[in-house]
């Protein structure tokens, strides 16, 4: 049997980790400043996850959502704590393209609605509702086509006022990231947030903030969405939930009532996926790793805007997009193959930084020096 090939590979086999450090099989090591896609926020095999997920597995690692899960009850009242939001409810599934079909579904029984409003430059996984929502027609199956969902031009406060103004009632949900991911890093402006949330209450319609790459601390604060001083009524999260292991979220709004049957999941919530959340909420408190992101993304910011062949730096803590001129597109495959430092990308030429929230200076500093390299070779 052969895999279905369907990722474009880089021809290295990575077999060890820790912090923001990975070695492949030739024990050649690289600087991790992708984390497998935003997904390690607290370092590889750090010891209080590997210990907490070992402690688990020890005792039992699966059960399903037919029996109390104590370890549901310890993450929903830490993510509480650690996110600000401490009367919100907590569903938990598997990864970030379910906790968007979920928080969508939620709303549509929430308000007997039909129509999500969702914009250019969006990704929400690939999910039937959700890549429906996702702009990128190649990965929209016919299957998946919909006509519930209004693309608008991303921070245009006009259009969607006027939105609001041609379909009113009929709007179920506003779907976006507090900073797009896959669309080049680009934050959505406070106003714009601030817009959804007063449409929203004057329509009945429920803002979903899409965190699963730009939450969990990367932005410097628990939720990017938070920086417009504003709550949305649904907030999904994923990838640096678990620093690994896949587990995914949904943090809901008093005003929201359950029912059983409402939503259910087989995997969602297990033993282990919860050890696994609750240690990185660990970590990410004792270590004051928001602030962290929030410093050391400050300083590479401000370095890499030093650059004068850089277009624009963008982005909020350790979620930064450096959008470069297309005489530049050899720049992330020289970090890679001559460096040894994992970046991300976008296109068309953005180079994504996505390191663990305790990425240190000296790491920074590494990798600012073969960035300038590289530009200047
Ligand atoms: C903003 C955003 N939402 C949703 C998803 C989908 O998450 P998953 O791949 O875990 O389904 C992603 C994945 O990249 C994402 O970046």
């Amino acid at each position: 049997m052969k895999l279905f090939d369907v990722y474009p590979l880089n021809p290295i086999e990575i077999v060890k980790g820790k912090g923001s450090l990975v070695w492949d099989n030739n024990g050649q090591e690289y600087l991790d400043l992708y984390g497998g896609h935003a997904v390690i926020s607290i370092g590889h095999t750090h010891p209080h996850y590997v210990e907490r997920l070992t402690d688990q597995l020890n005792k039992i690692g699966f059960y399903s959502n037919s029996i109390r899960i104590r370890g549901q009850e310890e993450l929903a009242e830490k993510l509480g704590h650690v996110s600000g939001k401490v009367d919100y409810q907590l569903f938990l599934c598997n990864s970030g393209a379910e906790a968007n079909e979920n928080a969508l579904k939620l709303a549509s029984f929430y308000n007997g609605r039909k129509k999500v409003i969702a914009f250019k430059g969006a990704f929400h996984g690939r999910t039937s509702l959700a890549v429906s929502c996702t702009d990128n027609p190649k990965i929209i199956a016919p299957v998946n086509e919909t006509d519930h969902v209004v693309f608008l031009p991303h921070n245009d406060l006009e259009a969607l006022q006027d939105a609001f103004t041609t379909y009113g009632n009929e709007i179920c949900a506003v779907l976006i990231e507090g900073i797009q991911g896959v669309g080049g890093i680009r934050p959505a402006t406070n106003e714009f947030l601030q817009l959804i949330r007063s449409l929203c209450d004057q329509y009945n319609a429920v803002y979903v903030a899409d965190s699963v790459q730009c939450g969990y601390g990367r932005s410097g604060k628990f939720y990017s969405h938070d920086y417009a001083g504003v709550n949305a009524d649904v907030y999904t999260m994923a990838k640096g939930m678990g620093n690994g292991f896949p587990v995914a979220g949904i943090s809901i709004a008093p005003k929201f009532k359950p029912w059983h049957g409402m939503l259910g999941t087989t995997f969602g919530g297990n033993h282990l996926a919860c050890a696994a959340a609750l240690s990185v909420l660990e970590v990410i408190e004792q270590d004051h790793l928001m602030g962290n992101a929030a410093s050391i993304g400050a300083y590479l910011t401000e370095e890499l805007n030093k650059f004068k062949q850089v277009r624009e730096v963008r982005g909020r803590g350790l979620m930064i997009g450096i959008d470069l001129p297309e005489e530049l597109s050899h720049v992330k495959k020289e970090l890679l193959f001559k460096h040894h430092i994992f970046t991300g990308e976008a296109k068309p030429n953005v180079i994504r930084l996505l390191p663990a929230l305790n990425l240190t200076k000296a790491h920074a500093d590494q990798f600012l020096d073969a960035f300038g390299q590289v530009l200047n070779a």
